[in-house]
Formats: C-alpha cells, structure tokens, sequence
C-alpha cells in the first residue's frame, strides 16, 4: 500500500511516534496534519530519546521529506527551536527536506495566555489542556482572523492585523479574563527573525502531497492525540481542538479522498490519559502508581503524571469505527509484566442499561460502570521477543483477545521503547 495513516485510538501517546518513525523508514513523504505542539511524539534511537512536537517523527531517517500540514497550528518560535535541537544532532540538515504549509495557522504568545487565564477561570472544570495555546489559535482560524505563514511574505500587512489582534486580545485578556496582557512590541520585534529562518521551509505542501501521491511514492500521515480527543466525537468538552481521526488528512494533508489506502490505528496494551475528562476503565490505587512509574507514564508535553487504566474494547470498536482502521498496533505489552489478573472493559454499564459500543455523543461517560473480563498475566521479561511465538502464552492470549474484541487484526506489538523493540506481523507499505 502506499498511502498509510497512523492515528492514535485512545486519548493520546499511545505511542504514535514510534510506529511512525519506524513505519517512515519505507515512506518517501511524512505530513503532521493536524495539532500542534500540544503533541509530544517520542522515539528512542540508537539509546538516545527525541521528543518531536511539530516535526513530523520521520525526521530521524536520512532523506524524508518532513511535511507540516496546512491543518495544523504552528508555534513559530518553538518551532525554531525544535528545528534547532533536530540540527544540533545532523538531523534536518536540509533545509529542502522540510516543508511547511503557507495555508498553517501561527500560534502567538496572546493564544497562550487567553489558554491558560480561561483554564484558570474554570477552575475545577477546566479541561487539563497543555497550555500551548492551541484552542484559541484554532478559533481564530475559525473566526477568520487567524495569522497563517502565507501571511509572512507581506511583513507591513502582516505587522497591521498582528497589531490589530494584540489589541482585540489584550483587551480581553485585561478586562474579560483579568490576565496580564502581551508585551506587543516585544512581540512584534521577535517577528523579523522567525520570518528570517522560517520563510525558507514555505510550500504548497497539499500540492506536494497530491503530487507525490499521484506518482505513487509512499507516504505516511501522521496523526496526532487520539480518537477520544477528537472535536467532534471525543469526550468533548474534554478534547483537543482539532481533528485527530484519518478524516482529516485530506483536509490537513490535502490528500485528495480516495487516495488513502490503509488506517493503522495505535493502541497501548492499556489506557491513559492527560487532563480531566471522563475515563471509564481508569485505575486507582497501587497499582495505577505502579503502571505509571513501569510505563513512564508522565506527559512528554507537559511532564504531568498521565491517568492509567485498563484496556477500553468499547473505545476500540469506536475508534475502529470512525477510522475505518485496517490494523491495529498495540505498544507497551512489556508493561504489563507481572499484572496479575489483566482486566479488559468489553461493555459499559450506565444505570441498568448495558452499552456493548460507545453511548451517543460519549454522553455520561463519567457515570459508566465498566463491564470487565479477566485474563491470566504473566511474569516473563518481553524485550527482546521478535515474534508471536517468542511471547508467553498468556500474552498471545491477551493480544488475541484484544484483536477479537476491538474487531481489527493486529499487525504490531511493542515490547519496549526503543525503536527496534517490536514484533511486526504485517507492515501495511509492504502489503
Ligand atoms: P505518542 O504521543 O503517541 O507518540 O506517544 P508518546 O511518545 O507521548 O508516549 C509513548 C511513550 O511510550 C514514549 O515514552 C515511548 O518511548 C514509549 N513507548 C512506545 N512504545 C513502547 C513499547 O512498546 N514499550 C514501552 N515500554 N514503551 C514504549
Ligand atoms: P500526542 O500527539 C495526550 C490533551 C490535553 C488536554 C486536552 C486539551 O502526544 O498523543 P489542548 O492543549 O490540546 O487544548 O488540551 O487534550 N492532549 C493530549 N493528551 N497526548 C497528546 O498528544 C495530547 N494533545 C492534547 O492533555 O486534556
Ligand atoms: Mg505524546
């Protein structure tokens, strides 16, 4: 198959970053379509650990084209820097091989601060979001008043409706949120020099996609959060502000539709979460404080302790659903050594009602009672299995059940976070 989406199943870092860095070595093109750097993707290589935030995670392999996607909300200044530590380390270097959308939306420091005042004013409600700024940059897409790349290329046009939104917004960061307002000349001075390293990666990246597509080249999307942080069927209001599901390559990568040939969903062997919301099979207790510390279970955004709990087979189904997902990767199966008896939740109870797939509109999604069934652990060390065959008994169990339950044939399982710690069953580039 040639054109492939990583999309993640759950509510983030399942894990992504890994399947996509290693799934990258057989693609010519990698496009990020949606988010920003509210996304934290990790890859470990050769010992050494990269977080990518905005750069696609093929950037590691030599020769990839890198594309940041017309969907997405850009940080201009993390992105300098994140460009910066890829280079610091003879990645990225270049500069032909990273594309960025002049159709992105900037994230400005006013995005930020409106972000992070509202969370505060919510107080117990507030959503847990990263503080990146990524929901306001997206209303003002929305809105139409939103600054893209595109915009860069006329610096006085660019420099009066910057200066016209600093004033719309510290108006409202003053006198609405009681915040402190943005240093607009401090801003204003600091545009110049990202314009300056920036406009030299611009391209009409959606006509590149389709380009490359119709030459029938491979290339990789890759998602960002997950399924149940989706705006439109997540846990809303507890999601993200964009489109994480395989829809929304065509509009965020500008892949014409039709073109997409497989939807590789990640999945962790369990569940986690960052930031509040409703978590049917979540954990609490001892053993929700050992899986976080065993799985290193602490936002590679925002370093918060992520939520763990079981399985969820009612949130697969959904996500398999929406995806239309041809295979399932599952990751951090070595986490669960020693976990003796492994829950799975296949159905959910609300009231006296029994749900088998996911309630409408996830509504009462905090008043679920899980239905789980229980499986037989196993105490062996997974690192260094290869194949199916290498694993205990009770782990292939596991897996199949989870398959047989989520409704999609598994085609990997991580067994560790290095880049080779993984056993592939079927690499859809090479189906
Ligand atoms: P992403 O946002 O979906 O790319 O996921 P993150 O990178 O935020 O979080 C996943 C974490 O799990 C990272 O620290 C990875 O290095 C790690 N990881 C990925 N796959 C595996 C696996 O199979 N086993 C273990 N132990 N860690 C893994
Ligand atoms: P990756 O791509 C985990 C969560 C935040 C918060 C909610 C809204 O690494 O899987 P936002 O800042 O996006 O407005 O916050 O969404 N969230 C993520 N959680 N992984 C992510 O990305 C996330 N991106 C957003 O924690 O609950
Ligand atoms: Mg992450």
């Amino acid at each position: 198959m040639q054109t492939v989406a990583v999309i993640g199943t759950q509510w983030g870092d399942e894990g992504k970053g890994k399947i996509v860095d290693l799934l990258a070595a057989d693609a010519a093109v990698v496009v990020r379509f949606q988010g920003g750097n509210n996304a934290a993707h990790t890859l470990v290589v050769g010992g050494e650990k990269f977080i990518l935030r905005m750069v696609p995670a093929g950037a590691l392999h030599p020769g990839k084209t890198c594309v940041i996607g017309n969907g997405m909300v850009v940080d201009p200044f993390a992105l300098v820097e994140e460009i910066d530590r890829l280079k610091k380390h003879s990645q990225l270097s270049d500069p032909a091989l990273l594309k960025i959308s002049y159709d992105a939306h900037l994230v400005m420091p006013y995005h930020q601060a409106i972000d992070r005042a509202r969370e505060e004013r919510l107080g117990k409600r507030k959503v847990g979001t990263t503080g990146f700024g990524i929901g306001p940059a997206y209303e003002d897409k929305m809105a139409r008043s939103g600054l893209r790349f595109a915009d860069l290329a006329s610096p006085a046009a660019f420099k009066s409706r910057l200066e016209y939104n600093l004033k719309e917004k510290n108006l409202y960061l003053k006198n609405v949120l009681k915040a402190k307002p943005v240093d607009g000349r401090r801003l204003l001075a600091q545009i110049a020099p990202m314009r300056r390293r920036l406009m030299p990666y611009l391209a009409d990246t959606a006509a590149l996609v389709a380009g490359v597509a119709a030459e029938g080249r491979k290339i990789l999307f890759e998602g960002a959060h997950g399924t149940m942080l989706d705006i439109d069927h997540g846990t809303y209001p507890y999601v993200t502000s964009s489109s994480c599901l395989a829809s929304a390559v065509f509009s965020g990568g500008g892949l014409p539709p039709g073109r997409l040939d497989a939807v590789l969903g990640i999945s962790k062997a369990y569940t986690t979460r960052v930031g509040g919301g409703p978590f049917p099979s979540e954990i609490k207790g001892a053993l929700s404080d050992r899986l976080r510390e065993e799985g290193n279970e602490f936002g590679s955004a925002t370093g918060r302790p992520r939520r763990v709990g079981w399985f969820d087979a009612v949130s697969a189904r959904y996500a398999a659903r929406l995806n239309g997902m041809w295979g399932l990767a599952l990751t951090k199966l070595d986490v669960l050594t020693g976990v003796n008896p492994l829950r799975i939740c296949y159905a959910y109870q609300i009231g006296s009602k029994r749900y088998d797939e996911m309630p409408p509109s996830c509504l009462a999604l905090d008043k679920v009672r899980p239905l789980y069934e229980e499986l037989p652990g196993w105490d062996e060390n997974l690192g260094e299995a290869r194949s199916l065959a290498e694993l205990p008994e009770n782990a292939r169990r596991y897996l199949d059940r989870i398959a047989q339950l989520s409704g999609v044939k598994l085609a990997m399982v991580g067994v560790g976070a290095a880049r080779e710690a993984i056993i592939i069953l079927e690499n859809p580039f090479l189906n």
